[in-house]
């Protein structure tokens, strides 16, 4: 998208750089965040940024080997904001000192009080008194560089706002872009005006730019796009198919491991509503055949990925010669972080996708949603004309509910664990509950329990119902559900679902817990 203003973020290993694109995408402003060191002299001149942002970062600037920008950023001639370790860069490279220890760390809370003199980048700022933001330094500015003077002062940080006005440079010691410094939105509102962005980042826009792209680089050749029933795939190929028409083809792979009446409504929205060609490839049986008997995640997880790739690839072949392989792959997947720990992480899951497949089948990729974050895939879902309970939808895992049956999967489990989920859902709807969770389901247990319903002995499943709220799933907390609710939807899933005699609800935030019980 080059021919938008762009601002470049600088990623020094903060834990929340990612909100400093979000802050910025609200604001209509294009962004990228890329890691210090892989932007030098050369990448500035081909990115020709219209601002640059240095985000925050857990390093000290007077160790050796300290994470540092590019030289050449101070002589683009654009308005640069440090944030945090962002500041103490800033400050060190350009003449000022920086210092750690002596008890001036600041972790949380703290309030901001002005200094006389007016900046700009304030304005709306300190209209009721000091501003509260949200500090996380161990380090601090001791001097400030020549040119800079101060705008704000904490109690730990004697120079929580400086400026060098005429070079439209500034630097905080605080996190704008999290939401406990409430005013941090403002300040970057009043940066992006300063630096004479437009704005012009929307989604029409993008739109327009999306189908061109697409045009240019898949010419008179066929694609093929993995369906999941998502909203990231769905809102992939919807694109796709404005801008290629029939040159795309879907496939979406039943492995009959999805909700209730959920094959039904992908093939009637892309089929019938977009009219998009669609194979609805019913491997139920092959699935199911090769999960006999695995009640080990892993091992059900990693039939399930090899499996769909074995079956996507035999329809893909099907349609005779695609070149293209679409995928709904978003921007936080592509975000190279920092890492300082090293090595690789532990591997909690083995979440699945079609990862390997291009090579493996020779086909380069299509990635529309690349540059956008979810919400932003929401909104482009809806420019598109999706419907919004769609677009809307809760995520649901590559496994289905595989992983929502710990343990051995049979068809009976499968058939109790889709009309609970369905009554669980359909509660949460009508109690005006679903937009404020992030996703539910229910899960069935691996255990019989005994009850008593009428005069008679029952010994039945289990049910555990799971809802939480989240911002990206890395993280969450169970939804505080009332125990009227709770209650109600138990007394329902029991009379209405034959096969269970008993509902737990599981109260378990993520981490320790993670969201799905598998
Ligand atoms: P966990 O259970 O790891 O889930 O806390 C975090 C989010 O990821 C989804 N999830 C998956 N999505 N393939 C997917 O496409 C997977 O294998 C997979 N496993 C978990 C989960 O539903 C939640 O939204």
């Amino acid at each position: 998208m080059t021919q938008h203003d762009r601002l470049l973020v600088i990623d020094f290993g903060s834990q929340v750089t990612q909100l400093i694109a979000r802050r910025l995408r609200e604001l209509n402003v294009y962004c990228e965040i890329h890691p210090f060191n892989k932007v030098d002299d050369a990448f500035l001149a081909a990115f020709q940024p219209k601002a640059v942002i240095f985000s925050g970062g857990p390093a000290s600037v007077y160790t050796t080997g300290a994470p540092m920008p590019p030289k050449g950023v101070f002589d683009l001639g654009v308005p640069i904001l440090g944030i945090c370790y962002g500041q103490q860069v800033m400050m060190h490279c350009l003449g000022g000192h920086v210092e750690g220890g002596h008890g001036t760390a600041e972790f949380g809370r703290a309030f901001v009080t002005p200094t006389p003199d007016k900046l700009p980048l304030l304005d709306g700022w300190f209209a009721a008194g000091d501003e509260q933001v949200w500090m996380s330094h161990g380090d601090h500015v001791s001097k400030i560089a020549p040119g800079f003077q101060v705008y704000g002062t904490s109690p730990n940080a004697p120079f929580a706002i400086t400026a060098d006005p005429a070079r439209h440079f500034y630097a905080v010691q605080f996190h704008p872009e999290v939401h406990h410094t409430p005013k941090g939105a403002k300040l970057y509102e009043n940066f992006v005006r300063l630096a004479g962005f437009t704005g012009d980042w929307t989604m029409g826009a993008y739109r327009e730019e999306a189908i061109a792209k697409i045009r240019a680089q898949v010419g008179s050749e066929k694609v093929v796009c993995g369906l999941s029933g998502g909203v990231d795939s769905s809102v992939a190929a919807v694109l796709i198919h404005e801008a290629i028409g029939d040159q795309l083809t879907c496939v979406f792979v039943d492995h009959g491991l999805l909700r209730l009446g959920e094959a039904e409504q992908v093939v009637s929205m892309f089929r019938d509503t977009y009219n998009i060609p669609l194979i609805h490839a019913d491997e139920s049986a092959l699935f199911l055949g090769a999960l006999e008997g695995v009640s080990d995640p892993e091992v059900k997880r990693k039939t399930i990925g090899r499996l769909f790739i074995q079956v996507f690839e035999k329809h893909a072949k099907s349609i005779g010669g695609a070149k293209f392989l679409a995928q709904g792959t978003l921007y936080p997947d592509v975000i190279e972080s920092v890492s300082f720990s090293g090595g690789p992480s532990v591997t909690i899951k083995s979440h699945h996708n079609v990862g390997g497949l291009p090579e493996k089948m020779g086909m380069k990729l299509v990635e529309p949603l690349r540059e956008l974050f979810k919400d932003e895939v929401r909104a482009l879902g809806r420019e598109l004309g999706l419907p919004a309970s769609f677009i809307g939808r809760h995520p649901f895992p590559g496994p289905g509910l595989a992983i929502r049956c710990p343990g051995e999967i049979t068809t009976e489990k499968l058939d109790i664990l889709r009309r609970a989920d369905a009554v669980y859902i359909d509660q949460i709807r009508k109690h005006g509950l679903y937009d404020e969770i992030w996703q539910a389901f229910a899960a069935i247990l691996p255990m019989k329990t005994v009850g008593v319903m009428g005069d008679g002995r029952t010994y039945d499943y289990a049910l555990a119902l799971r809802a939480v709220t989240s911002v990206d799933g890395m993280t969450a907390d169970y939804y505080p559900f009332t125990h009227g609710f709770l209650g109600e939807t138990a007394t329902r899933i029991i009379n209405e679902v034959k096969g269970v005699n008993r509902v737990f609800y599981d109260c378990t935030s993520k981490p320790p817990g993670t969201i799905e019980l598998e």
